[in-house]
């Protein structure tokens, strides 16, 4: 027997362009596959890929057709589950950052969006669904780079780059709760925000370079592509990973270890970062909130292409 058709809202967009081409539509709910759940999503949040991904920057890794769904990150309630799933139930308050599907309508500006049971993790009870958007996509990236990338151990000097954006928050609190000593990047107006998340040395890189106040330092997370000025302030035997950019022949050639990296959807990983936030050892900072409309989406489009965030732009359903 065919399955019925069922409809939602879809905050789409039908070509690339600023961000006033993200309108309201109505498409199918996505159908899951054995190993997904469906989500009804309560919340979500933007991220830099979002605007990047509506201008088009992403065409040359994703053939999408349109109309496009954006957004990977969400906070919601599963209300249908694949037959091999066996973690998760229909009534779940789970979090994850989903897949990005080739086939460009599997974003999480919807009412319901499908997800790989292992990249969702259960929302900690104590955790609100917006604060439970606002982690994934960049919680996850921060957690990979000084976890597992950069392996910072204990009393390692990190330099962490834009520490008030949405991957720096998360970035310096991991990098903490490691017990590194951290240096970051930020206008004033966000020294007493960051000092208080950890930060040792806040640096206004409107007035200094990073160069001229620090030096032997273990580890650089470039989240702005400035991978030289991070490489000037390593040790000869320093770790620089960027998010940011591409390193190149020359800044790969010398005794430090450098490398770009793309965050990996994982649910073991997010649950752990999850146990962190409940227990108050990473906070959740969250920039402005806006409702999943088309006016709301642009609102927050807007904001975050202003590159003065500070923490999350959440979206509530
Ligand atoms: N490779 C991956 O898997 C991956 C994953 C996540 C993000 N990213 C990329 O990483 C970058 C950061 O992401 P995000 O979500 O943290 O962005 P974001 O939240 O938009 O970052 C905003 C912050 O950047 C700061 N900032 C702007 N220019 C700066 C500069 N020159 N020096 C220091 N800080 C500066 C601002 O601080 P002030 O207001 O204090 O000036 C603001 O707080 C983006 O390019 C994003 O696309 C990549």
């Amino acid at each position: 027997m065919k399955k019925e058709t069922k409809l939602m809202k879809a905050i789409v967009i039908d070509e690339y362009g600023s961000a006033e081409k993200l309108h309201e539509a109505e498409l199918e709910v996505p159908q899951i596959a054995a190993d997904e759940v469906l989500v009804k999503v309560v919340a979500t949040s933007i991220n830099p890929i979002d605007w990047k991904a509506r201008q088009g920057m992403l065409k040359a890794m994703f053939n999408w057709s349109f109309p496009v769904v954006l957004g990977w990150d969400l906070a919601g309630i599963i209300t249908e589950v694949g037959k091999d799933v066996t973690s998760f139930k229909i009534g779940d308050e789970v979090f994850a950052r989903p897949d990005i599907y080739q086939d460009g309508k599997r974003g999480t500006y919807a009412e319901f969006a499908a997800v790989k049971e292992d990249k969702l993790a259960l929302k900690p009870e104590r955790v609100s669904f917006e604060e439970a958007a606002a982690i994934p996509l960049a919680g996850l990236t921060a957690w990979q780079v000084v976890v597992d990338q950069l392996k910072v151990k204990k009393g390692e000097k990190i330099l962490i780059q834009a520490g008030a954006g949405g991957v720096g928050i998360f970035a310096i609190q991991i990098a903490k709760y490691l017990g590194a000593y951290v240096a970051t990047t930020a206008s004033p107006k966000n020294n007493e925000l960051l000092r208080r998340l950890g930060a040792d040395v806040v640096i206004d890189y409107h007035t200094t370079s990073v160069k001229d106040v620090l030096k032997d330092y273990d580890a650089v997370f470039d989240t702005i592509d400035q991978i030289d000025e991070g490489l000037s302030i390593l040790k000869p035997e320093g770790r620089l990973v960027t998010i940011a950019g591409q390193p190149t022949e020359k800044q790969q050639a010398g005794t430090q270890s450098v490398s770009a990296w793309w965050l990996q959807p994982n649910g073991k990983e997010l649950s752990d970062l999850g146990k962190l936030v409940e227990q108050g050892k990473v906070k959740v900072i969250i920039d402005s909130t806006f409702d999943l409309s088309a006016n709301g989406l642009r609102e927050a489009h807007k904001r975050s292409e202003s590159h003065h965030a500070q923490g999350k732009i959440v979206i509530k359903n």
